[in-house]
């Protein structure tokens, strides 16, 4: 992977798999070059084994496939930037999910370009159009901000996969990063 935002990619998807119903995305960027990516799901959470094993790339519950590898690919982009990946996790009933945050230092050579974050949201909005995601990515110039359960209120029926509300996404985060 040589894009942040297609490691975030799969990442969200690691929670829609988990079956959340709400999915925080949030970037922060600070004076220092130091990106913090923190993502919150309500998923079903990893059990205790999981979550020992889950930066291990030779660990997966999947059954297709041995590998899985969009936790391990994470920590490693994190950690070749000297910073680092934590997560919780809790399967218990009712409060069950899971919390993860990755540290870059952006101004490391080996910290991979962002890439296309705008894509990504929507490709993930568009792929489970009935969760509430909520994407938030600041720096000290800029708060770039998005509540699809605030979209959904405006468009009553109207699917949050439809085209037409996709590029109306698409248009309304490029409007807010060119501020
Ligand atoms: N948000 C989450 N909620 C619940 N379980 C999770 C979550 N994220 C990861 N897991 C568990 O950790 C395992 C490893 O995740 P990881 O993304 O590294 O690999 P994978 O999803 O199995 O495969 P790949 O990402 O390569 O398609 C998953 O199979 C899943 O059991
Ligand atoms: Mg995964």
């Amino acid at each position: 992977m040589k894009e942040l935002s297609l490691n975030i990619l799969d990442i969200v998807k690691n929670s829609v798999r988990a079956g959340a119903t709400k999915i925080e995305i949030y970037l922060n960027t600070n004076l220092d070059g130091i990106l913090t990516v923190r993502i919150v799901d309500n998923g079903c959470g990893m059990d205790e084994e999981t979550l020992k094993r889950v930066t291990d790339p030779f660990y997966t519950t999947r059954t297709t496939r041995k590998v899985g590898l969009g936790l391990p690919l994470l920590k490693m982009a994190a950690e070749q930037t000297g910073g680092s990946l934590n997560i919780c996790s809790s399967t218990e009933k009712g409060k069950s999910g899971t919390s993860l945050s990755a540290v870059f230092d952006t101004k490391n050579i080996d910290c991979m370009p962002m890439g296309d974050i705008i894509s990504t949201v929507c490709v993930l909005i568009s792929g489970s159009p009935e969760i509430d995601f909520e994407f938030t990515d600041v720096n000290s110039d800029r708060c770039v901000s998005l509540k699809t359960a605030e979209l959904r209120e405006v468009l009553g029926d109207i699917s949050l996969a439809e085209p037409e509300v996709q590029s109306w996404i698409a248009e309304y985060l490029k409007d807010q990063y060119s501020q």
